[in-house]
């Protein structure tokens, strides 16, 4: 029988250690090693009461991991959970345990005050009907942007910044009009995370905050391990950007990546990033109280009616 409970801090190791093996369906994912666990624990989850763990007759059956959110919408601030990695254990697939957990997520987050549920996921992967089955509306299509390094040849221009002050030089950002935008977790990536690698500059009005993520990708029968470089925040615009965004892409292949990537929703978007041959990827959401059932609606209309180009 299916039970449905909070995550608990006794559940972070067999849950780190099943969700590796849970996505190793796919080509390439985070390698979810107790340095990145950690550091999305502190991060993206920290409010960890919204996270949920499922046993099958006492067996590890799934978890949905969700952390808080600030989200604007029209100029109103709203509360999301955001809903990743979502994962059953592949002997329990199929008998209703992500809905399950979808649904229990869904309760507890609107006893919590959260206003909806939102989450990301590639267009490519076979699972979105899990997701429109349990009632979340598409809000947004896009392509993230890519950069390789190719030659980039870069003296240090920018000056790193101390990580806790990322907040404090970052202006608000726009919301682009109609779109429910959630606020990057930005500074939060910086606290207690020595694990992943994570670097902020400034210069004249710019800035661009990066963070390195490890991905196990598939080489033939084996797994390789390579590091993935996530501008996570970005600000500011002209040359300024393009030589502060240089540095922090030269400091990111010092360590060992070969190209970054971006979210259309990241502020700024540097020269030099294309969408060429990125993979589609959907963000959906799911209102949970009055006001982000109502954001929801509105968003999804305006998405329609202005698709991403
Ligand atoms: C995707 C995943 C979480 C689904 O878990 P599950 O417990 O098997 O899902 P459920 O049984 O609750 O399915 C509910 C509905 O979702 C849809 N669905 C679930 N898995 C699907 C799949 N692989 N392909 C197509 N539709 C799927 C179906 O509509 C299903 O209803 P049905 O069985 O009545 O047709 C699971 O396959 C998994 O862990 N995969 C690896 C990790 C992953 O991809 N996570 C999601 C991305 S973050």
């Amino acid at each position: 029988m299916l039970q449905i409970r909070p995550m608990t801090p006794d559940d972070a190791e067999s849950a780190r250690t099943f969700v590796n093996g849970w996505f190793s369906v796919y080509r390439d994912h985070l390698d979810y090693d107790s340095g990145v666990w950690n550091a999305l624990r502190h991060s993206l989850w920290r409010h960890g009461d919204l996270s949920l763990w499922a046993t099958w007759d006492g067996q590890p059956a799934g978890m949905v991991m969700a952390g808080r959110r600030a989200v604007t919408f029209d100029g109103q601030r709203l509360v999301s959970a955001h809903v990743g990695p979502v994962a059953v254990n592949p002997f329990f697939r199929r008998k209703g345990v992500a809905r399950g957990l979808i649904r229990s997520l869904q309760d507890h987050a609107a006893s919590a005050g959260v206003d909806l549920l939102s989450l990301m996921a590639q267009e490519i992967y076979p699972f979105h009907k899990l997701y429109t089955a349990t009632g979340f509306r598409l809000v947004e299509r896009f392509q993230p942007l890519g950069a390789q390094f190719g030659d980039l040849q870069v003296p240090d221009w920018a000056d790193p910044v101390p990580v806790d002050r990322w907040d404090a030089v970052r202006p608000a950002s726009q919301a682009r009009e109609g779109a429910l935008t959630e606020q990057p977790p930005a500074s939060r990536f910086l606290e207690g995370n020595p694990d992943v690698p994570v670097k902020a500059f400034h210069w004249k009005g710019a800035g661009v905050l990066v963070a390195l993520w490890p991905v196990l990708v598939r080489v033939g029968s084996t797994r390789e391990r390579v590091w993935s470089c996530q501008v996570v925040d970005a600000f500011g615009t002209g040359q300024a950007l393009g030589l502060v965004t240089a540095t922090a892409l030269a400091w990111a292949r010092r360590h060992g990546c070969e190209g970054a990537y971006l979210m259309p929703t990241v502020g700024s978007v540097p020269d030099g990033f294309s969408t060429e041959g990125a993979p589609w990827v959907h963000r959906y959401c799911k209102g949970v109280s009055a006001a982000g059932t109502s954001a929801v609606e509105q968003a999804t209309r305006y998405d329609q009616a202005c698709p991403a180009p």
